[in-house]
């Protein structure tokens, strides 16, 4: 497993990482989903032992990266967001050289090659260079290496970026295989969907913090049974608050998430009900309404009411 206390990392005056402490289990997948540059990747980095942490302990089966770092880099598998693969080498090149780094030889190399080129669907190209290959084949490529030795604890970071359809299918089910069999996953991503399909538990991280942590359940529970209304147009910030306050049927069970000149964003109960009062009470406030998206308690929902902002790019 995964133990991560008060991780801390920082780049000068920038702090990438602040305080983040989680707990990764195995046969499980831990999911971290933030916007680029929340903090992701450089986390990955303190775990792999690519970078030494300003402050705070990691743990991998219980070795200590910094401390025990063969011990835990043994143990590990680590999927990168650059791809860890030489272009020049053909798919079973790249292969070979990744398991000679984890000591495999012989017989038990060759079969593990041929066993996870199968696996991920490159039986055929396995003699080409990896120039030659699509977005999608180049990242279950990459994915293939960060597994060929059977990790207990595999690292994917963005795994699916750039990639076709049909090869982000394919990358998720080994994903969940890996865990199946027992692997402690830690995921990162920015996209919601695969965080909502794929997790078993998941952290939300931005500007290097981890704002929530839960099961899916649990972080929607955060929410309530509250819908998300958000609208746009023309409003005054200084009296949209008292006005949404004046709405009876809402009063004292509603928040207002974001307000500015632009953007107002409401969190209430069974808001499709309460539209027409909303209006008429934001109208008398010289408020002009020109869009409104009404969406139900999601992850995405949660990450605008705890950021204030949306999570896609
Ligand atoms: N080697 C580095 N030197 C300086 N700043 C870095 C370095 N690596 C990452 N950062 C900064 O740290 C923050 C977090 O980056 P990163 O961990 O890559 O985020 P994510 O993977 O979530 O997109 C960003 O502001 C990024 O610019
Ligand atoms: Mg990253």
């Amino acid at each position: 497993m995964i133990e991560v206390e008060g991780l801390r990392k920082t780049f000068g005056d920038l702090v990438a990482v602040d305080d983040v402490s989680f707990r990764a289990e195995p046969g499980a997948i831990f999911g971290l989903l933030g916007p680029n540059g929340a903090g992701k990747s450089t986390t990955i980095g303190c775990l792999s032992g690519l970078l030494d942490p300003t402050a705070g302990s990691v743990r991998v089966l219980g070795h200590d990266v910094v401390g025990d770092a063969l011990a835990a880099r043994e143990s590990l598998g680590v999927v990168p967001q650059e791809l860890a693969i030489y272009e020049d080498l053909s798919a079973a090149e790249n292969l070979r050289f990744w398991g000679g780094a984890f000591h495999l030889r012989g017989a038990e190399l060759n079969r593990r090659v041929e066993e996870v080129l199968e696996r991920v669907g490159l039986e055929d190209r396995a003699k080409e260079p990896a120039k030659q290959f699509s977005g999608g084949m180049k990242r279950r490529l990459n994915f293939a290496c960060g597994v060929l030795h059977k990790p207990k604890v595999l690292l994917l970071d963005e795994p699916t970026v750039g990639v076709d359809p049909q090869s982000r299918v394919r990358l998720l089910d080994l994903v969940r295989e890996e865990a199946a069999s027992g692997t402690c996953v830690l995921y990162t991503t920015h996209y919601m969907e695969e965080a909502e399909t794929l997790c078993d538990r998941l952290a939300i991280v931005d500007h290097g913090r981890l704002i929530a942590e839960g099961t899916l359940a649990e972080l929607r529970g955060m929410l309530g049974e509250r819908d998300l209304l958000r609208l746009a147009g023309a409003f005054d910030p200084d009296k949209v608050g008292a006005a949404l306050a004046g709405v009876e049927a809402i009063r004292g069970d509603h928040e207002v998430v974001q307000s500015d000149a632009e953007l107002l964003t409401v969190s209430v109960p069974q808001a499709s009900r309460h539209l027409p009062a909303i209006f008429a009470a934001l109208d008398a406030t010289g408020a002009e309404v020109r869009e409104t998206t009404l969406t139900q308690p999601s992850l995405e929902t949660l990450f605008i009411k705890l950021t204030g902002k949306e999570l896609r790019e």
